[in-house]
């Protein structure tokens, strides 16, 4: 097989980073998919630092062993804390959602006044503020952990009262600030897009990583010449370390669409 002709590999700590896969094949319909989430060892938003370098490369060792293209890390958590390590350690291109992210936000400010949210590991390690620093180092920028948001999307209620109390209260201090641009600094949070801008107002400019991503790898995958010569839609394949029973109606949510070739991978993680 042409090395175009392989799957891009995305991979995620659970079921969220299915909203990288939906915005990948939004713009990029005939590339092959192939997504491992780790959903034995969800959530990786409130473990330490080594523990998610650790998973990290298990991850990717399990994409690399699958023969992909490219490796997305959709995970907004594994991408603060471990890609540069990815990086160093791996000789395929590999991208992570928060270089777009960072980008995007840096462009849209008109007030320099920008506003993180994620994981509270994602908010630990700085790292989103230190890349929007790469782009434009005149931004302001207030950073908040929102550790309530992921279950309350994997509940299924992110349009619901619940989410609008919760999210008033998360943030309540980037609004104090005059935050003009918010970044979705989480795999989940483009679910939560409805409520987090009725409780924002639409003044504040939403910066959805995951389409940011979907649109960086497009480019990548141009310059590498990678992109896929197919004429019909790619196919897209699932593989988890554990399948939970809400799995699927879960997966179809973040997805968009509906789910099948679910594989659980019976090695990992052991
Ligand atoms: N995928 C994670 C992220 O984007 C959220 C879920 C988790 O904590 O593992 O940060």
């Amino acid at each position: 097989m042409g090395i175009d002709l392989k799957p891009i590999g995305v991979f995620d700590s659970g079921v969220g980073g299915l909203t990288v896969v939906k915005a990948l094949r939004e713009l990029l319909p005939h590339e092959d998919i192939l997504y491992f989430g780790d959903t034995a060892r969800v959530p990786y938003g409130t473990k330490s630092t080594q523990t998610i370098i650790n998973f990290a490369r298990e991850d990717t060792e399990f994409l690399i062993s699958k023969d992909v293209k490219l490796i997305v890390v959709g995970c907004n958590t594994v991408s603060s804390t471990a890609l540069e390590i990815l990086l160093d350690n791996y000789s395929l291109p590999i991208i992570g959602v928060l270089e777009p992210g960072a980008k995007a936000a840096a462009l849209h400010t008109r007030k320099n006044k920008v506003g993180v949210i994620g994981t509270t590991a994602t908010i630990k390690t700085n790292s989103y503020p230190q890349k929007i620093r790469n782009f434009n180092s005149e931004v302001m920028i207030f950073s908040q952990a929102c550790p309530l948001f992921v279950p309350l999307v994997e509940e299924g209620w992110e349009n619901t009262e619940i989410a609008i109390l919760t999210a008033r209260q998360y943030l309540a201090p980037l609004l104090a600030q005059k935050i003009d641009t918010l970044v979705l600094g989480c795999t989940h949070y483009p679910l939560l897009k409805e409520t987090i801008k009725r409780v924002a107002g639409n003044e504040v400019e939403l910066i959805d990583s995951a389409e940011q991503t979907a649109r960086q790898v497009k480019q990548l995958l141009v310059d590498l010449q990678l992109i896929s010569p197919r004429q019909n839609r790619g196919s897209h394949k699932f593989y988890l370390s554990d399948i939970p029973p809400n799995f699927v109606g879960m997966a179809e949510r973040f997805l968009g669409e509906p789910i099948s070739h679910i594989q659980r991978e019976g090695n990992f993680p052991g």
